[in-house]
């Protein structure tokens, strides 16, 4: 079974789950964000402490982990009726994170886009993440040297992914808008993408 999917991608704090959150809350579309998922484990289980412990550092889960649970979430999914894939066209947030990755799940998605939410000042990528530490109990945000690691990956593995798609595929939004006009622009990137009528 593959399903109809739009990528979300870009650096930790550009806005991947603010957005895929917003495009979720719209029908026929599905947000599926792999770090919520580790979040969600049971951190006492023996997978779940493994997990934390990659989360905790900045650093990737192996993807074998990744993709079995991820794979494993969209079957789960599919079971209870929350993913139809005749009619639902799936977010991703934050998986694929490497071009292994992208290789393990070819056969489980159908391409429709890839939106890279591009921010280039890492200045700003601190100030969110920080704001974040204070707000939710994210670990990962708290330690400047832990955010600092999540961007190295990002840009070490994570933007490999850009060469990796096709170029017609990969739709450029500036994330350094705000919330409402990142949205509006991937909006217009999405309607183009699955045809629909765009105004000028
Ligand atoms: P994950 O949860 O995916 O974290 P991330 O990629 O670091 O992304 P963030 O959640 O920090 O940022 P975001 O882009 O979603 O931004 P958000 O919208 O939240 O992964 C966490 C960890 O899990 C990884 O480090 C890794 O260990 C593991 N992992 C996950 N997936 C994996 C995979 N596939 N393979 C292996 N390991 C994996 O926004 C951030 C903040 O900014 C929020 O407070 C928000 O309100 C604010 N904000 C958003 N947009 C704007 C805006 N336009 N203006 C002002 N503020 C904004």
């Amino acid at each position: 079974m593959s399903y109809q999917a739009f990528i979300l991608l870009g650096a930790p704090g550009c806005g991947k789950g603010t957005q895929g959150k917003i495009l979720g809350s719209m029908l026929g579309f599905l947000h599926l964000s792999s770090g919520d998922l580790f979040r969600s484990l049971d951190h006492t289980t023996e997978i779940g402490k493994k997990v934390l412990g990659f989360m905790e550092k900045g650093e990737l889960v192996p993807d074998e982990i990744t993709v079995e649970l991820f794979v494993q979430h969209l079957q789960t999914l599919a079971d209870k009726g929350a993913l139809n894939p005749e009619r639902d066209i799936v977010v991703l947030d934050g998986i694929p994170r490497n071009t292994n990755q992208a290789d393990m799940l070819d056969s489980k998605i159908n391409l429709v886009g890839v939106i890279h939410i591009d921010i280039l000042d890492d200045d700003i990528i601190f100030e969110r993440l920080q704001k974040r530490a204070q707000q939710e109990n994210r670990p990962d945000d708290a330690n400047p040297d832990v955010v600092r690691n999540r961007i190295d990956v990002y840009r070490k593995e994570t933007a490999d992914l850009l060469s990796y798609y096709p170029p017609e595929k990969i739709f450029k939004i500036d994330g350094n808008q705000s919330v409402i006009k990142v949205h509006y622009d991937i909006v217009q990137q999405i309607l183009r993408a699955i045809g629909e009528p765009v105004e000028a």
